[in-house]
């Protein structure tokens, strides 16, 4: 028999969700994920119904994804519900974050106001330790300090955590969900290969749907948002839902049934700023006895053709490409019209 019986086993690792055990092969473990809950480092407790099956099957999935664009991650196969085999690794003791929406920790740091898109995405590490509070670290925290990684294989991380993001945001954009930000582990194998490790779910990601922004991850939990079981099963959802595109898209390297869009941004100085082009142009038409022109603004309208998988995946590009380029957000109101 491969297997023990989870009940008569004693954990070698007792997390905040999930327990790993040893199997008869020295470098298999078996993760079984629990329904317990925590957070604001276990201050917090609670049980989410369903999260167990949820999460071990969501990272089978997502790690799955991962591992048919190349990432070398330590999941094995499910065996049960709420259980993973997944290869022995030595964990790095680093969280690793990438960022794209401010949000969490992030805007409690520096007062940025949360939903700000970034202007590029933000790998930071922290040290996985729960005694400190997993304080953030700085690349000479880590190689001088602590002597955990060295510089080149913080490279390796960050670039390889890069390249998830963008896997990651490109697939859940496709089932109308924005990635706002993620944690991930990484450990070594025996052979000292750098895999990706822990899970893929919504305890360690902020999910937000594109339309309406709600929030559908453990924050729900966090902040007492209520629905926490329903927003995890609904990520789930999508998950098989955009498994269902993916080898379509993959096969020929396109987005899945693109079509072109027509967008039009005016993009105008906010009221209270000052527009002295505007207040000439306005003065002017006085001069020319125009007296009843009233706040007159002068802005600029950006037209161009987008190819984009649906009308709401354009729209959030869009608002991207607004926050980082097109627009001032300090200064500048923008409107986007799609057809
Ligand atoms: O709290 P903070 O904003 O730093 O979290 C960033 C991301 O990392 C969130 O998606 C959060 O769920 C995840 N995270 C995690 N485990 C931690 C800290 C953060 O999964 N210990």
């Amino acid at each position: 028999m491969f297997l023990m019986q989870t009940t008569t086993m004693k954990p070698i690792y007792s997390g905040k969700a999930k327990d790993l055990f040893e199997t008869e092969t020295p470098e298999v473990l078996r993760a079984y994920f629990r329904d317990s809950a925590t957070a604001f480092n276990a201050q917090k407790k609670g049980e989410i119904q369903n999260k167990g099956k949820v999460n071990a099957t969501m990272s089978t999935l997502l790690f799955n994804l991962l591992e048919q664009d190349g990432i070398k991650t330590h999941f094995i196969k499910q065996i049960a519900d709420n259980e993973l085999l997944i290869k022995r690794v030595k964990i790095i003791p680093l969280e690793v974050i990438v960022r794209n929406i401010a949000a969490g920790s992030l805007c409690k740091r520096l007062g940025i106001k949360e939903g700000k898109v970034l202007k590029s995405p933000i790998v930071e590490f922290s040290y996985k330790n729960d005694e400190l509070g997993d304080p953030l670290l700085t690349r000479a925290y880590i190689i001088n300090a602590l002597e955990v990684a060295d510089n080149k294989t913080l490279d390796i991380i960050s670039e390889r955590t890069l390249k998830i993001n963008e896997i990651f945001k490109e697939f859940f954009l496709n089932v109308g969900i924005k990635v706002v930000d993620f944690k991930l582990e990484y450990g070594t194998d025996k052979d000292s290969n750098l895999l990706l490790a822990d899970e893929l779910s919504p305890d360690n990601f902020r999910f937000w749907d594109a339309k309406t922004n709600e929030k559908l991850d453990k924050d729900r939990f966090r902040q007492d948002l209520g629905n926490v079981e329903g927003a995890y099963g609904e990520m789930l959802k999508r998950v098989k839902e955009g498994l269902k595109n993916e080898p379509a898209r993959r096969r020929t390297g396109e987005p899945a049934s693109s079509q072109s869009y027509n967008v039009r941004v005016q993009i105008l100085p906010k009221a209270d700023i000052l527009d002295p082009q505007g207040q000439a142009v306005e003065k002017a038409l006085k001069s020319l006895s125009y007296s009843e022109v009233i706040d007159l603004k002068i802005g600029k309208e950006i037209v161009f053709k987008l190819k984009s998988e649906s009308k709401e995946k354009a729209q959030v590009h869009v608002k991207e490409m607004c926050e980082k380029l097109l627009a001032n957000p300090v200064i500048e109101d923008y409107k986007i019209e799609i057809d």
